[in-house]
Parts: structure tokens; C-alpha cells; sequence
């Protein structure tokens, strides 16, 4: 494992006539031949919020102007509690009025939220219309801006309305995370954490040798970070594109963060925060089921801290707890499905009983 690797590197995800490249190194935003290598014809439309505009729009549209492109763009509130309709609306409304044709690219500027939202705009709009990830957060260039998956949140659940549709291309410029608060820099750990405890054990090991590294940003580290992140999804969705079974695993921490995320109200935890808690339950669940030793779970449990990650869960009550995770994608005919480790770097799915969960419920929620 090379984790001192900074220079470019491209990865490809491997979907048939749908493949594309994730491109992974410092300052690709100023690299006008990569940025417009995926975009086809002449128009092109950037969405962005309010605090990724100031730091990257410019000198993106520039980029894309100087490459011939007409540009238009889309700046939305920033904050996962606008990751709705209205702000999907609000796309909509600039693509109409500006008359963006269906030759249009659109280009996603941001973290998660608007790589999710941008994505689900580009599949619906016109009834599809090209699209090219740009994620500025570590929790984007490691996650979200591969395997397509797009939405927005309902106010009875995260990520319910949506679909899959998959990018062009992902540019994931390292040096825009120079900008990135601490706090989610830590975020974005937690989905690096989870492909590393769900898959690959060597990869969790080498996390743990190296959180220090990661949490004060080293290069290298990060860089590595995100390429075996990257590397393990873009495997995970090359077998199961649109989740028939295995892209479940991908899902490890989320039955229960899913439900932190929507019952504390959207943008209270961050998403990875929620994640990372979601994952120290998921394992206190695996260890109470006999799956994976106290050891281990500690392990998870010391890992997520030492991300600067909250490993106690809020106390919703119980029966809010249940009723939450009853809102859930991977659940069929009423039963909660949970991510379990089967030992760590191996993960099942399965719905778990009643009572072992109320016990990690109540171990769990300080
Ligand atoms: P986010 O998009 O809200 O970004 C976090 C914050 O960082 C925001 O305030 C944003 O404006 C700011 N920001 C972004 N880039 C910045 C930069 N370079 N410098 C300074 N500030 C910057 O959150 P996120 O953690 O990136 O993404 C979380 C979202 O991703 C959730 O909605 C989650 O459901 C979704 N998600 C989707 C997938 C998927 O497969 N599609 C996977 C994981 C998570
Ligand atoms: N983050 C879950 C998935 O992409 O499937």
C-alpha cells in the first residue's frame, strides 16, 4: 500500500456502455482538459450552494468558459434540510427559464447534498439529461459521488424519493478539501471507516495505524483514503448496480443513523456523524448476537472515536427508535434489516430479534 501516493489517479467503474472514471488528485479543478473531457455538447449548467460558490464557482466557470461552454448556474441554500423538493424545484425553475435543451450537462458542485440532489435533477429532467460529479467533501469523494445513487430526503425519511442514475465522470479535487471544516472531515472518516469494517479488514487495520494522519489531514493518507474507498464502492456497484442484494453492505451504520438523522430533524448530527454512531451500534448488535468479539466492537467503538465521531446515540425513546427504523429501504413486509459484522471486513444482512435490539438500544443511548 503506497499511502504517500498524491499524484492523479483515475479508477473506473465498471457499469458497461454506463462505466466512467473517477479521477482523484490535487488541483484538478484547474485542469481544463479533464473537466471538460465528460461534458458533450456546448451547454452546461453548475449547481452549487451558498457556501461552495464563493470558494469554487468562479473559477470553474471560467475554466468552462474558456473551453467554449455556455454556462449557467444554479446556487441553492446550503444545509442537508434543503436536500428537498422545493430545492429540486428551484433546479428546475433556472434549467426552464435559462431553456437548458436536453444536450445540457449538469455539473454537481459540493458535498453529498448536492451531488444527490444535482443527480436526481439530471435523471428527471427532460427524462434525462447527462451529468459530471464534482465532490468537495471527503464524505463525497469517498461515497456519494460514485455508484449513482440520487434523491432528495421526505420529511418521513432520509433519501425516500429518488433514483439511480449514474455520472459521466467524478472529479474529485483533494485540494478543495483545504477548506473543509474539521467537523466534516470527520464525517467524511466515518464512510471510509465503514468500507473498511464491511469488506476489508486489512484496509480497517491500516485506518487504524493511520487516523492520527488522516484527522490532521495529511496528504498522502487522505489521498490513499479515498482511492481504496473509491476502489471498494466502485467493486460493490459494479456487481449490483442497482442494490438486488450485495450494495445493501454499503448500508452498514445506516438503519440506525438513518434514524438519528430524521429524528433529531435533518442537519442537527451531520450524516457521517450519524453514520459513525450508527456503526458502534451495528457492532454492539453483531457482538450481542455472538457474530464478532467485545474486542472487536471495541475497536469500532475506539476507531470512531479517535475520528472525532460521536459513539453514543441520543436518547429518542424506544418506541421512536422503532418506529424510525421501520422507514427504511432495505426493510420488507414490516421487518428492520440490519448490517451486521460476521466477523469485521465480512457483513450480513439480516432482521434481528426484538429483544437483542432493545439491548443495544439500551446500551447505546447515553
Ligand atoms: P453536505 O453536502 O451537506 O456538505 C457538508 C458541508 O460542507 C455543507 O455545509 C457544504 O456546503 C460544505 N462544503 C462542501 N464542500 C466544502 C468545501 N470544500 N469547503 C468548505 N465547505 C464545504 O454533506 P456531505 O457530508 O458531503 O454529504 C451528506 C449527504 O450525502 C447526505 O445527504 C447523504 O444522504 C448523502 N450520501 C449519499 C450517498 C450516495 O451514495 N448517493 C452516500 C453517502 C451519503
Ligand atoms: N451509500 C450507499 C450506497 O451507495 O449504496
Amino acid at each position: 500500500m503506497n499511502a504517500q501516493q498524491t499524484s492523479p489517479i483515475t479508477l473506473n467503474v465498471d457499469l458497461g456502455d454506463r462505466s466512467y472514471p473517477i479521477s482523484i488528485g490535487q488541483s484538478l479543478l484547474s485542469d481544463a482538459a479533464l473537466v471538460t473531457r465528460h461534458i458533450a455538447g456546448k451547454r452546461v449548467a453548475v449547481v452549487t450552494n451558498t457556501t461552495v460558490g464563493p470558494l469554487y464557482l468562479d473559477r470553474l466557470v471560467e475554466l468552462l468558459k474558456g473551453a467554449g461552454k455556455q454556462v449557467t448556474t444554479v446556487v441553492l441554500p446550503d444545509g442537508e434540510e434543503e436536500k428537498n423538493w422545493a430545492s429540486l424545484m428551484r433546479v428546475f425553475d433556472v434549467l426552464l427559464e435559462e431553456k437548458c435543451d436536453r444536450k445540457t450537462t449538469l455539473v454537481a458542485l459540493g458535498g453529498g447534498v448536492i451531488g444527490d440532489m444535482t443527480g436526481f435533477a439530471a435523471a428527471t429532467y427532460m427524462r434525462g439529461v447527462p451529468f459530471v460529479q464534482v465532490p468537495t467533501t471527503l464524505l463525497a469523494q469517498v461515497d456519494s459521488s460514485v455508484g449513482g445513487k440520487t434523491g432528495i430526503n421526505h420529511p418521513l425519511g432520509k433519501n425516500m424519493i429518488g433514483a439511480f442514475y449514474q455520472p459521466q465522470a467524478v472529479i474529485a479535487d483533494t485540494s478543495t478539501l483545504d477548506t473543509l471544516p474539521d467537523r466534516e472531515l470527520s464525517a467524511g472518516l466515518a464512510e471510509v471507516i465503514k468500507h473498511g469494517a464491511i469488506i476489508d479488514p486489512a484496509f480497517f487495520d491500516w485506518i487504524e495505524s493511520n487516523i492520527g494522519k488522516l484527522v490532521g489531514r495529511d496528504p498522502g493518507a487522505l489521498s490513499y483514503a479515498i482511492q481504496r474507498s473509491c476502489e471498494i464502492k466502485a467493486d460493490v456497484v459494479r456487481q449490483d448496480e442497482r442494490e438486488g442484494g450485495l450494495r445493501a453492505i454499503l448500508n452498514f451504520g445506516h438503519t440506525f443513523g438513518h434514524a438519528i438523522e430524521a429524528g433529531l430533524g435533518y442537519g442537527d448530527w451531520l450524516h457521517g456523524e450519524a453514520v459513525g454512531c450508527g456503526m458502534v451500534m451495528a457492532a454492539d448488535l453483531s457482538h450481542r448476537l455472538g457474530f464478532i468479539d467485545a474486542a472487536t466492537a471495541a475497536r469500532l467503538n475506539a476507531l470512531v472515536k479517535a475520528a472525532n465521531l460521536p459513539a453514543d446515540a441520543p436518547d429518542l425513546g424506544v418506541e421512536r427508535w422503532l418506529e424510525l427504523m421501520q422507514v427504511d429501504k432495505k426493510n420488507e413486509g414490516g421487518q428492520i434489516k440490519f448490517i451486521l459484522l460476521k466477523p469485521l471486513g465480512t457483513s450480513v444482512i439480516m432482521p434481528v430479534p426484538q429483544d437483542v435490539l432493545l439491548e443495544t438500544l439500551k446500551a447505546c443511548v447515553r
